[in-house]
């Protein structure tokens, strides 16, 4: 029996409250309290991306960061993203160019990737690769995943 925290937050709009151990990290709340299993455990130790989420759209490695901290925060996880009119931009550039495998580190890459954008180093692909460079893709789409942020980048800058 650990020490528990409260939190209130939103995740994907929605407001959540819930208690929660006070060590938990943001990955395993997602997954084991919330059933949003898109976010995946690769290494648990920050070093693969694949539990790439946004904390006040700002793209987070959710394995290091503990869940009490997101209190009062808005949460966006890759079950979030996709419009009421249908996917996401860069989920649909991500089929289009066939930027995924076997699909495990995909919505790590489709959450860093919309980060990259945003944070306006999306304008090359030399830039796309260094700032996409803590997404590891054991099965090497990377040439699909640099073309699909390429594909996406002006319809995110619009919108
Ligand atoms: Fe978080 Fe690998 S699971 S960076
Ligand atoms: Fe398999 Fe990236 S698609 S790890």
């Amino acid at each position: 029996n650990g020490i528990t925290a409260q939190i209130a937050c939103r995740i994907n709009a929605q407001p959540v409250a819930l208690e929660i151990d006070a060590r938990a990290s943001l990955l395993d709340m997602l997954r084991e309290r919330l059933g949003l299993v898109g976010a995946k455990k690769g290494c648990d130790h920050g070093q693969c991306g694949a539990c790439t989420v946004h904390v006040d759209g700002r793209r987070v490695a959710s394995c290091l960061t503990l869940a009490a901290k997101v209190d009062g925060r808005d949460v966006t996880t890759i079950e979030g993203i996709a419009g009421a009119d249908g996917l996401h931009p860069m989920q649909q550039a991500f089929i289009d160019h066939d930027a995924l495998q076997c699909g495990y580190c995909t919505p790590g890459q489709i959450m860093a990737a919309i980060a990259c954008v945003k944070e306006g180093h999306a304008s090359t692909p030399e830039d796309i690769r260094e700032y996409m460079s803590g997404n590891i893709c054991r099965c090497g789409a990377y040439v699909g995943i640099v073309a699909a942020i390429e594909q996406a980048a002006p319809q995110i800058e619009r919108g």
